[in-house]
């Protein structure tokens, strides 16, 4: 989709709909309320039989035809003022682009001075929402049509604004590719596939961004025996994805942002077997890795003024004769051994291997994503990821990323005395405990043994990643969020900006 912004007025553009956002009971003010007068009242009317409310998740449409050059205008409500934030106006903007995706080719939006969000954030909430909400993940249906919405403009004379919206529209196009990729079905989005779709983004998006995928055999020569474990049981071979974005002149000589993702194409828990209801949702387990690989995408369109090393372990967690199995203790390239208690919680394994790599390859700010565990969608729903840090000011930005951003993300805790649940008999660590307390926190400080020294940040999106129910805003629709894309682009700017 185009994003454009352009300057002109209410009545003179050629839209299919103009739209307009509208918050509820407020009445007309502004623009609509100019735009009402030209219509001789119509809008008015309307509102007073309750057909134009305000209310989110509506967008009414308006035929207007020869009164206006548009064919339509469309009031889309942000709901009330006090619950109004950028979410509201994603939603407005996704209720719209999903309502009219069957007819309509262009989409223009005016801008509402009266609300509390600047406008280049409007901008930007109205690209978001218009291009994720427009999202389809029924590419795999043999009916499945080119989406006819092409142009989404901005109606506005504003730089800072046509700024916001190009960087937008390049970074929702790429948490589209992520949905694409964790919708994809894990017979074709094998290891090796998402391999080759990170050659392929690398290929098309720049010179400055490149690719290497060694397979399981350099695995476990670079020592990654954790890592290796998980692989071994599956035919459809691992490969370490390894992304490097080098600018040609970085804003920090003092920065190289890590980005660590957790790509397990198929989640089937292994020999600890996962119950089936559902399970076919654990295509989606690599929805960490590919918000990586689609944030380089992402970074290097948008010429991201740091180095990025992204670094995303892909690998099935399969069961057969050569799966591994709990009791076995396996060694990470950190020398640390692991004993296995369950097989399920592997994408910590692969983790524990892909941490120490990435800074290895120069990481001083690591954040992964992944989707960890379910006990983090059970505590935080849909909505908020959960992130943990060994280090307050880069929890804090993180945090902050993914509130600007719309990837929500809220703090969770690491402490010390939790060690204990990771304590072995037997080895170093232990990947899980039969007791279930503090599930999230556990994996956490699993994983922070693996951190190494410099801050690192670890996004739990298991309840974010990927939608079995819908949830019912601008990301109506089931599976793959992209959640990730967004936050690590505002992250990779607010880096780039600190001193
Ligand atoms: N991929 C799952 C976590 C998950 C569950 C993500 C549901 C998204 C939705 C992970 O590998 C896993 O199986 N975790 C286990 C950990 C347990 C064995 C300690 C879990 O959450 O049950
Ligand atoms: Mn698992
Ligand atoms: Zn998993």
């Amino acid at each position: 989709m185009r994003v454009e912004v352009e300057t002109g007025s209410p009545e003179s553009v050629e839209a299919d709909v103009l739209a307009a956002p509208l918050i509820a009971s407020e009445g007309l003010n502004g623009r609509v309320a100019a735009l009402n007068s030209g219509l001789g009242g119509l809008l008015s009317r309307l509102a007073e039989q309750g057909e134009i409310t305000g209310e989110l998740k509506t967008a009414p449409l308006v035929h207007v035809d020869g009164e206006l050059k548009a064919a339509r205008l469309a009031l889309a409500g942000v709901g009330t003022r006090e619950a109004f934030d950028a979410d509201a106006l994603r939603t407005a903007a996704g209720t719209l682009s999903h309502e009219a995706r069957g007819f309509a080719r262009s989409i223009f939006w005016l801008l509402d001075e009266s609300l509390p969000l600047s406008p280049a954030e409007q901008a930007r909430a109205i690209v978001d929402g218009t291009l994720l909400g427009s999202y389809d993940p029924g590419r795999w249906k043999s009916s499945a049509e080119a989406p006819r919405l092409e142009r989404l403009v901005i109606v506005s004379g504003d730089s800072a604004v046509a700024e916001a919206a190009r960087r937008a529209g390049i970074v929702a196009e790429w948490t589209n590719r992520a949905r694409d990729l964790a919708n994809a079905p894990p017979n074709e989005l094998t290891p090796e596939g998402l391999a080759d779709r990170a050659a392929e983004i690398a290929t098309e998006s720049s010179p400055q961004l490149s690719v290497e995928a060694p397979g399981l055999e350099e695995i476990r020569e670079l020592g990654m025996g954790a890592f290796a474990a998980v692989a071994q049981g599956s035919h459809n071979p691992a490969r370490l994805i390894v992304m490097r974005y080098d600018p040609p002149r970085p804003a920090r000589a003092d920065v190289v942002l890590g980005l660590v993702g957790k790509a397990v194409t198929f989640d089937t828990g292994g020999i600890s077997i996962k119950k089936p209801t559902y399970m076919e949702d654990m295509k989606g387990d690599m929805a960490g890795g590919g918000a990586v690989i689609a944030a380089l995408g992402a970074l290097a369109e948008l010429e991201c003024p740091l180095p990025v090393v992204g670094v995303v372990g892909a690998t099935e967690n399969a069961v057969g004769g050569g799966a591994y199995r709990p009791g076995d203790i396996l060694t990470a390239m950190n020398g640390k051994t692991i004993e296995v208690i369950n097989t399920d919680a592997e994408g910590r394994l692969v983790l524990a291997d892909v941490l120490p790599y990435a800074r290895q390859l120069g990481a001083t700010h690591l954040v992964d994503f992944a989707t960890l565990t379910g006990a983090m969608e059970r505590a935080l729903g849909d909505f908020y990821a959960g992130v943990f840090a060994n280090d307050a000011d880069w929890r804090t930005l993180v945090v902050e990323a993914g509130e600007a951003s719309g990837d929500h993300a809220w703090p969770w805790p690491l402490h010390s005395r939790y060690r204990r649940y990771v304590d072995s008999d037997y080895a170093d660590l232990k990947n899980s405990n039969v007791r279930s307390q503090g599930v999230p926190v556990l994996a956490a400080e699993f994983l922070r043994e693996f951190a190494s020294e410099g801050p690192w940040a670890h996004v739990d999106m298991a309840g974010t990643g990927f939608f079995t129910w819908p949830r019912h805003d601008y990301l109506w629709q089931r599976g793959g969020t992209g959640y990730g894309v967004r936050l690590i682009c505002e992250l990779a700017d607010r880096l780039a900006a600190a001193a």
